[in-house]
């Protein structure tokens, strides 16, 4: 069995790509990931091999952020809210993207078509639309992989479009932020504003204590919760032991670590008054 499938559905995948890894021991592991690598030597299918581009790309990352949205707070994050929309499907977390860290901006050099991607289509358009109005959803996912994708392309189980969004999907699933929260009693509310150690003490079992749980101010002055940031190492397993590490910022919003004191607000979505759910 592959270490990371190329071709089933990633929804019908029981054991998560995390899961798996922690569940193999590492010969086991090991001769999965030469199988993997047998394989897709005979097959360019899904991509082109790395060597072809590596002269260009760096590699030396050692970190991964796995960015999740929170579509209620994303919109009060843009600097003209006008420019939001939320989907009626949305109900939930969003993947905004896996971005191997200190690669800054990657490149072009690796074309990304609607039909690389497309048996993952289905699910990408549910967990990674694109909440901003003028820009469409293969246009995000097209930014993202140019950005972020490209240069995590030299890592087992990311090396081509398919297998970099089939992975964030994964990912996504491992990490149930809605689960958990509403397990742990952290419910969108207008009213209720959380401290931000009732969050860590839910969400740090499942996503690790490194990571990094981000507010915008909204125009009313409130701290209003919009996106969580997971550490990973190369392995895709939490937390990453290197010291040059650092979180990364969102040029397009202007989002910032949640106060440690005092509180912010977990806002509702409403699909018919994006910018506005509480009031
Ligand atoms: C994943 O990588 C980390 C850091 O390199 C290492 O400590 C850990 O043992 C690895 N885990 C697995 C399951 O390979
Ligand atoms: C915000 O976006 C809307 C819609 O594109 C546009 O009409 C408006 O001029 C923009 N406002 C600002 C301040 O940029």
């Amino acid at each position: 069995m592959y270490l990371f499938q190329t071709s089933a559905e990633p929804m019908t995948m029981f054991c998560s790509l995390l899961s798996l890894l922690v569940c193999l021991s590492p010969a086991a592991l090991l001769s999965d990931v030469t199988a993997a690598w047998e394989g897709h030597a005979q097959d360019y299918k899904h991509g082109r091999p790395y060597e072809e581009l590596s002269n260009s790309l760096p590699c030396s990352w050692k970190c991964l952020t796995f960015t999740l949205q929170w579509p209620a707070g994303f919109c009060q994050s843009l600097d003209n809210i006008s420019l939001c929309k939320i989907p009626p499907s949305v109900n939930t977390w969003l993947i905004h993207g896996l971005w191997p860290m200190k690669a800054l901006r990657c490149c072009s050099c690796w074309p990304i078509f609607l039909s690389d991607i497309q048996e993952v289509q289905e699910f990408l358009e549910e967990q990674w639309p694109s909440l901003i109005k003028s820009r469409s959803n293969f246009h995000f996912w097209k930014e993202e992989w140019e950005k972020h994708g490209v240069c995590a392309a030299c890592v087992e189980g990311l090396n081509s479009p398919l297998q970099y969004f089939q992975t964030c999907l994964k990912l996504r699933q491992h990490f149930d932020l809605q689960k958990v929260l509403e397990d742990g009693g952290i419910r969108p509310s207008c009213e209720r504003p959380y401290k931000l150690s009732e969050v860590l003490n839910v969400l740090v079992p499942l996503i690790g204590d490194k990571c990094e749980i981000q507010c915008v101010t909204d125009d009313q002055e409130r701290e209003v919760w919009f996106q969580v940031k997971i550490r990973l190492s190369r392995n895709m397993t939490v937390g990453c032991a290197h010291h040059d590490y650092n979180l990364g910022t969102t040029p397009i919003s202007k989002g910032h670590p949640c106060p440690s004191e005092g509180s912010f607000y977990f806002f509702p979505i409403d699909h018919l008054r994006p910018l506005q759910p509480c009031e």
